[in-house]
């Protein structure tokens, strides 16, 4: 079956949605109703869908549209008013990650959904790796014997422009609102919503303990540098450790410690290595996972009402005391201006010995971290 789709947010991460709905529309599978932006598309875009209707507000798209499925993929602050408008619109939503930036817009629009009888897909797509759904499928067998815990790592480097690309970006809050522009809560969400996953811990009530380690190498209003430590009622500790800082980055893993096995998710690259044997799987994208739930009824990878440990999560983020500026003497600069870097030696070996021994970087006694 086509459904048809209008989509708010062209550039930035948008544009993968708009190759994704170039390809979808190929197979038949979409049809492209509308682009909703503030800015005017850009060439690819124009040339690709550039005769569909474009308008700069949703809600007008929406009215003179009326397609089945709307995805938001602008600034995390405009989640919640343009998800709201799609829901209203008797449209399915397919927000991208993290959904919302507070735990009342959570609620708010977990409760709108369920009220319309509409879906409401988040942009986890770390979630439909055949990697995550094989490690999943092996813990809940107990394939891995008892968890006793697990511990996320992840180190990328970004320079001066990723914080001046747009007015939130590397911000708790923009004129008042809530936005959580953190390396935990925004760059390296996946990894938090996937140990949750893992746990089968999506719940609100699901985290009994949380601790956060919130440091930064620049001037800006959020973590790039953090630890996040906390506990489930399932009695796992999981940690994520991660830095924005880093000099050789990696893609980021997470390590589920099992009393008989091991297992590394590289949910970037679709690997799952169990006790050092790869597998590599394939993924369904977000999208295809809300198509296929709509027709076939098949279960939605990341509904909104499962990121109710993440967005608690986020929220405690968010809100604990302000992330600490490292002192400069632990720090290299890799460069000056736009593309110039700061690192700190050693946070590769920092955020990989913390998902080991599930252990903050005070415990681990990292210089700069205490
Ligand atoms: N799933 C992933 O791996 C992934 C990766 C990167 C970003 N993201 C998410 O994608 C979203 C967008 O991030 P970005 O970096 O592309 O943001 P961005 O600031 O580049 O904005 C994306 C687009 O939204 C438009 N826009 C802004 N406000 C709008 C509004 N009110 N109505 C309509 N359009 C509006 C902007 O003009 C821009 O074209 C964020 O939620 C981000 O966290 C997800």
């Amino acid at each position: 079956m086509t459904r048809t789709v209008v989509l708010a947010g062209a550039s930035g991460y948008g544009s993968t949605y708009l190759r994704e709905i170039a390809e979808l529309e190929a197979q038949g599978a979409v049809r492209l109703l509308g682009v909703c932006d503030l800015r005017p598309l850009d060439a690819y875009a124009d040339r690709q869908f550039g005769d569909r209707p474009f308008d700069t507000r949703l809600d007008r798209l929406l009215a003179t549209t009326h397609p089945d499925l709307a995805i938001v993929a602008t600034p995390i602050h405009t989640h919640l008013p343009l998800g709201r408008q799609v829901l209203d619109a008797d449209c399915h939503l397919l927000l991208e990650k993290p959904p919302v930036p507070s735990a009342a817009e959570w609620r708010e629009l977990v409760t709108l959904a369920r009220h319309k009888g509409l879906s409401c897909q988040v942009g986890f797509q770390s979630l439909g790796s055949g990697a995550y759904v094989r490690l999943a499928e092996l813990m809940a067998a107990g394939e891995l014997g008892e968890i006793r815990g697990i511990g996320c790592y992840g180190a990328w480097s970004r320079d001066a422009t990723y914080y001046q690309r747009a007015d939130w970006a590397g911000r708790r809050e923009l004129h008042g609102v809530p936005v959580a522009d953190g390396a935990l809560t925004n760059p390296f969400a996946h990894a938090v919503v996937t140990a949750l996953a893992l746990d089968r811990s999506t719940g609100w009530d699901d985290i009994t303990t949380m601790e956060a380690e919130l440091l930064r190498v620049r001037d800006i209003q959020v973590d790039d540098t953090s630890c996040l430590r906390l506990r489930t009622g399932r009695d796992t500790v999981i940690t994520i450790a991660v830095t924005l800082a880093a000099g050789t980055p990696t893609e980021p893993v997470i390590v589920v410690h099992g009393t008989r096995r091991r297992a590394e998710l590289h949910y970037t690259r679709d690997l799952l290595v169990v006790d050092g044997q790869p597998e590599h799987h394939s993924r369904t994208s977000p999208l295809e996972n809300l198509l296929a739930h709509l027709d076939d009824g098949v279960p939605l990878q990341c509904d909104i009402t499962a990121c109710g440990a993440f967005t608690r999560v986020l929220e405690h983020v968010n809100a604990t005391s302000a992330p600490r500026l490292i002192s400069e003497r632990w720090l290299t600069n890799d460069g000056d201006g736009p593309q110039g870097r700061i690192r700190i030696p050693g946070v590769e070996q920092a955020v990989r010995a913390s998902a080991e021994q599930l252990a903050t970087f005070a415990e681990l006694a990292e210089p700069w971290a205490v």
